[in-house]
């Protein structure tokens, strides 16, 4: 999945916004996602996904992390995440159909706190994109 120049551009333009409450939005997006889809708790046992928790938290922070990471090599995203596809399907194992959702989430996110930036276009550059994150961190599946 190529994105074009522009939807480039745009992913670029609303990240630097994001990227300054990347760690609010990054909790936001998994209580949303353990909210409207309890079924992807089950990768957390070990986690107190209470809203607001320290865990919570920290992991939307890495998510976000991630996030950024593919957004400062848009041109080679394979490349950025190599580990975290490694991670997420040879130990973790999450079925893909969870990329999606979370997917959502995050755009949700974004939308809910930029709704003058998260223009028709920009909405489609994000979702690619976030296609895009996800098709990397499932394609080692086997
Ligand atoms: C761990 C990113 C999707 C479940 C992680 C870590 C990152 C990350 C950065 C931490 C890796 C480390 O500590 O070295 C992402 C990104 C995603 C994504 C960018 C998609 C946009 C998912 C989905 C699930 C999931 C959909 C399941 C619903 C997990 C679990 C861990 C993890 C269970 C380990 C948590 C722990 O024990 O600390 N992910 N992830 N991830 N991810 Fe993902």
């Amino acid at each position: 999945m190529t994105l074009t120049q522009a939807e480039k551009a745009a992913v670029v333009a609303i990240w630097a916004k994001v990227a300054t409450q990347a760690d609010a939005i990054g909790a936001e997006s998994l209580e949303r996602l353990f909210s409207s889809y309890p079924q992807t708790k089950t990768y957390f046992p070990h986690f107190d996904l209470s809203q607001g928790s320290a865990q919570l938290r920290g992991h939307g922070s890495k998510v976000m992390n991630a996030i950024g990471e593919a957004v400062k090599h848009i041109d080679d995203i394979r490349g950025a995440l190599a580990k975290l596809s490694e991670l997420h399907a040879y130990i973790l194992r999450v079925d893909p159909v969870n990329f999606k959702l979370l997917s959502h989430c995050i755009l949700c996110s974004v939308a809910a706190r930029y709704p003058n930036d998260f223009t028709p276009e920009a909405h489609a550059a994000w979702d690619k994109f976030l296609s895009s994150v996800s098709s990397v961190l499932t394609e080692k599946y086997r």
